[in-house]
Parts: structure tokens; sequence; C-alpha cells
């Protein structure tokens, strides 16, 4: 099913800027740290010298991780004013005097003759949630500079993901004493399937980016819209683009997606100009 257009339109998604907001005000040390660990899996230890662009930057985390890893330069942008304003103030009370610069901007309006190309360009779980994740895709890989790398996670395709669409579309509508009810539904199916692992995943779950689960349920039963792909669909369309894939984090086979569908996590390279 094909997503309408009037999804491209901010107005009509989920309030992702309203939960990174209240998630930035529990940032610490040891989730910043979680934070580079989780960039330095896909990006390599460092990123010295590197012009990072932040396609969709959320609360500004990563953003922060890169110039953390030495990136000399940080380009982050977000669709929702509040993702802006929240990836604002991180790097301005974590990174004051570094050079970086935060745009209210869509994937859809970038622009390599405009904005440069990029030695990374970092689109971590946005693409899928932009209303048009095929053109998202294209648009983002053009910013990549020859010899950089687009590093990007999206949403695993799944038997379920009928189900969360339409679950996702309704929860983005609803009141927020409706929202309350069904986190607290499918946090206690959790807690049920887990069979007494709940509470150890829950404590553990910084060392997943340096998230949140709170705030990572909202987001996962909210995010809309939505949209998903299997990693050969995935391999076959950046082949087309000309990228080539530098490493995966993966899980094989295929999924049920009953708490989720998840992301799989992607580097792809554009080869050196010839
Ligand atoms: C699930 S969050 C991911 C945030 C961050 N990348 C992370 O890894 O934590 C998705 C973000 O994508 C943003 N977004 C959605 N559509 C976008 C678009 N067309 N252009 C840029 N950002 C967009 C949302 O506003 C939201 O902040």
């Amino acid at each position: 099913m094909p997503n309408a257009p009037d999804l491209l339109d901010q107005k009509s998604h989920f309030a992702f800027g309203k939960n990174w907001s209240s998630y930035a005000k529990l940032v610490t040390d040891s989730q910043i740290a979680e934070a580079i660990a989780g960039l330095k899996k896909l990006a390599g230890d460092t990123l010295a010298g590197k012009r990072f662009l932040d396609i969709g930057c959320g609360s500004g985390l990563h953003s922060l991780a890169a110039l953390r890893l030495g990136a000399s330069e940080v380009v982050a942008l977000d669709i929702d004013p509040d993702s802006v304003a929240t990836t604002r103030s991180v790097l301005d009370t974590h990174a004051s005097g570094q050079r970086w610069t935060v745009s209210e901007a869509s994937v859809f309006n970038l622009d390599p003759k405009s904005f440069g190309t990029f030695d990374v360009v970092y689109s971590w779980g946005v693409l899928h949630h932009t209303g048009d994740m095929y053109r998202a895709l294209r648009g983002a890989a053009a910013m990549v500079a020859p010899n950089g790398e687009f590093i990007f996670a999206l949403y695993r395709h799944t038997y379920l993901c009928w189900f969360w669409k339409l679950e996702k579309r309704w929860y983005t509508r609803a009141s927020a004493a409706a929202q309350a009810r069904v986190q607290a539904i499918y946090v206690s199916l959790m807690r049920l399937a887990s069979r007494g692992t709940f509470d150890s995943y829950v404590s553990g779950y910084a060392k997943s980016r340096g998230m949140d689960f709170h705030h990572d349920v909202h987001d996962w039963l909210g995010g809309w819209p939505y949209e998903s792909i299997s990693p050969a669909e995935t391999d076959s369309l950046m082949q087309g683009l000309g990228m080539r894939q530098v490493r995966a984090f993966v899980r094989p086979g295929r999924h049920l997606g009953i708490f989720g569908s998840g992301c799989d996590e992607y580097v792809y390279g554009r080869p050196a100009a010839g």
C-alpha cells in the first residue's frame, strides 16, 4: 500500500521531536559513551577530519558522538522543529565551540550542489519515517562524497508490518491517555513474553546506542509514517545507486515482528570518482 502524498508533511507525523526533547533531559555521560560505541561499531574508531551529515538528528546524541569521534564538521538536520531545538541544546551543552550547525530541513530538500557532499552521511532510523522511504534513500545517498560512506538503519520487513502500520496511524492521532493505555498493554505483554528477563533487559537498555526503553516504546508505538524493507531489497537498491556494501548488521531469517520490526544497520561506500 503506497503512502499518501500528505505524509511528506511533518504535521501528519508522530511527534518525534516532543519525545526527543523529553528524552534529552535524561542524557548522561554514560549514555553519551554508549552512543559513541554505537557509532564506532558502524563508522570505525575515528571520524577525524571528516564532514558528517546527520539526517533526522532527533535528540542530537549521535551528532554529539560524531564530534567526540573527531568529525571536523557536523551538519545536523531534522524536519521536526522540536528535534532541531533539542539537538541545538544538546550540542550547546556538550559541544560548544566545535564546528556544527543544526537546521530544520527535510531529506527531500537536500541537494549536493547547495550543501556539498559529505564523507559520512548518517541517518539512523529515519528514512522509513519520511513518508517516501525509497525517495529518501536516493536523496540521502546523493549526499555521499566519492570514497565516502552512507550509514543508515531501516526497519526490517516482517509478517506483522501491516498491523503496525494501522496501529501507528491510530496512535499518532490518539489522546495522551489512550497512548498511555496502549503503552501499558504493550509493556505488560513484553514482560509476560520475556519469562523473567524483562527487568534486566530494561536496565541494560542504554547499551543500545544510549537510548531509553520508555522513550523508545513511545517512539515505536507512534512512529508514523512507517515503512520497512528486507536486506536483499536494500542491497539491490543501493547497488543500483552505485554503492557497495562495506558492512551490515542484519538479523538472519524472516521475522514475525510481534513486538516490533527492529532495525537492520547498513554501511555502504561510494567508490572514488573514476
Ligand atoms: C526515530 S527518530 C531517529 C532519530 C535519530 N536519528 C536517532 O537515531 O536517534 C526519526 C527522526 O526523523 C525525523 N524525520 C522524519 N521525516 C524527516 C524528513 N523528511 N527529513 C528529515 N528528518 C525527518 C523525525 O522528525 C525524527 O526526529
